[in-house]
């Protein structure tokens, strides 16, 4: 396990929110969904759209660009099994945010 600080506690998403933070030269997407938080890749395997810049749906990531759904927990797309983006453990430690990548 090899922890990384990515932000400090105080920025990251609010209930049911998604947001992307740089970590490691790559983007990684932070969702929080009922307070249970997940960090998985940000680039949607359907075109490359921002999934932090999309919205968070029935505890779905909506991708924004054509509204690919993705599982937070699995990084599988909802309705492309096959599609899987990575995921990364998180934890919040001394109010700054460490995800292992
Ligand atoms: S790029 Fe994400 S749904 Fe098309």
């Amino acid at each position: 396990m090899a922890f990384t600080r990515i932000i400090s506690q105080a920025h990251l998403p609010t209930t049911n929110e998604v947001r992307d933070f740089p970590c490691n030269g790559k983007m990684i997407c932070i969702a929080n969904v009922w307070g249970k938080l997940s960090a998985m890749d940000n680039e949607c395997l359907h075109q490359g759209g921002s999934l932090g810049q999309g919205m968070v749906e029935d505890g779905k990531i909506v991708c924004p660009w054509h509204a690919w759904k993705w599982d937070p927990k699995t990084g599988v797309a909802v309705d492309h099994p096959d599609q899987k983006l990575k995921t990364y453990p998180i934890k919040v430690e001394d109010g700054e945010v460490f995800i292992d990548i």
